[in-house]
């Protein structure tokens, strides 16, 4: 599998994944490196088949239609998504790019179409859910605390210690972490009820 991480301008990530042998590739959250991973793709000799976004929001979404009109490819993105795509998908459901299984984990809370991908059951890319040392932000339309922690405690975190974590912001300490690692290091996943979650999220 060939597995990306590209940070160009500002601090959004984007990420490609594929697999070399079937030249099969998905493009996830395209955000202002449009240019760059076209570069990436055209020099791998790679087919776009899918273009996800985590969520909505448009420095994630930008650049979506620039590379859809340059190779092709299918945008997805959650079915309670507002963005245009072509594909909405629902929590559980799996993408095949070749031969790399990218399952879909909804995790709404810091917006209502929130996914994370789940990449060959190792790789977690996780948008605006989860950073390195951080959360999404829940005061933006669409945001909720309760529905947040369901996804951080009731899903992510169920998910092995050993699972790389790939945010969709350089927020952190570093670029990429794993579960096991944010459990001890990250401040907002100490164990909380869910009303001292909402309370914490609440405070300025
Ligand atoms: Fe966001």
């Amino acid at each position: 599998m060939l597995f990306k991480q590209i940070k160009l301008y500002g601090d959004n990530f984007s990420y490609i994944i594929a697999d070399e042998t079937l030249h099969e590739a998905a493009v996830v959250d395209v955000s202002f490196n449009a240019d760059e991973i076209q570069r990436v793709l055209l020099a791998e000799g790679l087919k776009l088949k899918y273009i996800i976004s985590t969520h909505g929001h448009s420095d994630h979404t930008a650049g979506n239609y620039e590379l859809k009109t340059a190779l092709g490819g299918e945008i997805v993105a959650h079915a309670a998504s507002r963005i245009r795509a072509d594909q909405k998908v629902e929590d559980g459901d799996v993408l095949c790019v070749g031969a790399v299984k990218v399952r879909v984990i909804y995790t709404p809370g810091h917006t209502s179409d929130g996914i994370c991908l789940l990449v060959d059951g190792k790789k977690l890319l996780t948008g605006d859910t989860l950073f390195v040392g951080e959360c999404g932000r829940t005061d933006l339309p669409g945001g909720d605390s309760r529905k947040l922690y369901e996804s951080l405690f009731g899903k992510l975190l169920n998910l092995g210690d050993d699972v790389e974590v790939y945010p969709g912001h350089d927020y952190g300490d570093k670029p990429n972490s794993t579960i096991g690692d944010q459990k001890q290091t990250n401040y907002v996943l100490e164990p909380r009820s869910v009303d001292e979650f909402v309370e914490f999220m609440s405070l300025p």
